[in-house]
């Protein structure tokens, strides 16, 4: 299973540090076998050093080598840290900074270009959800456009904007409906994210066409984290 945290704007890089330290050890210790990844804040970055199982990434890039983009970080930054992995289409990207599918494209095709692990992101907002499943499959098929689907460092995951940061986690039943949907269009890994907690983890995971989750707030805490990946662990 793919374990994933989105620090979002949350931790220094000292606490950063901290954090990535609890998590290997827990990760050693406990013999986990799940891929965890991280995206720390940019300010967090550093060469880290971590077990191969533990991938540090980029929450968000821009799709040049080096230039004029104030306020933006782009290969060459990232290069610096040896790191290899990136978050691209975040609904906060999309709906906070007014980020177009044509900008998501052009990151997803250049970072592609570059070799990276791209983990993409989709989702459909509270109206187009009420709108019944046709809507949400338009919707999110709409977010897929100009994506190398075929692309083997690809993984998709599904995050209903009306899930973030709410409490709202979507049903089981509205997760495993839209991902078996998706996954015809999908052969790349799927995760689900929208206010996934410990407590919501095990019936998540064990959804078909569900390969992981990608947590925000409940997993800016490194212990309760953990205990997401060992509920995965613990599954049959
Ligand atoms: P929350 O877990 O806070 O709902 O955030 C999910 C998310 O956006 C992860 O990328």
């Amino acid at each position: 299973m793919i374990i994933a945290s989105n620090f979002k704007t949350n931790h220094t890089r000292k606490s950063t540090l901290k954090y990535l330290k609890k998590l290997e050890h827990f990760v050693t210790q406990s013999g986990s076998k799940q891929d965890v990844y991280i995206f720390p804040p940019a300010t967090a970055l550093d060469p880290f050093s971590l077990p191969p199982r533990i991938k540090v990434g980029v929450q968000n890039a821009y799709p040049v080598e080096k230039g004029s983009f104030t306020g933006e970080i782009g290969l060459e930054q990232i290069n610096e840290f040896g790191l290899k992995t990136i978050l691209i289409g975040h609904s906060e990207r999309r709906h906070v900074m007014g980020e177009t599918q044509k900008l998501c494209a052009q990151k997803f095709e250049y970072f592609q270009e570059q070799g990276f692990k791209i983990v993409y992101c989709l989702g459909e907002p509270l109206e187009i959800r009420e709108e019944g499943i046709d809507s949400v499959i338009d919707y999110n098929h709409a977010q897929l456009e100009g994506i190398d689907l075929s692309y083997e460092n690809l993984i998709v995951a599904y995050e209903p904007v009306w899930a973030i940061g709410t409490g709202l986690t979507a049903t089981p039943q509205q997760i495993e409906e839209t991902l078996t949907k998706l996954r015809q269009k999908i052969k790349a890994p799927l995760l689900y994210g929208g206010s996934v907690k410990a407590n919501n983890t095990k019936e998540i995971l064990e959804i078909e066409n569900c390969d992981g989750i990608l947590v925000g707030t409940a997993s800016w805490d490194v212990d309760n984290f953990c205990q997401m990946i060992e509920i995965a662990d613990n599954l049959a």
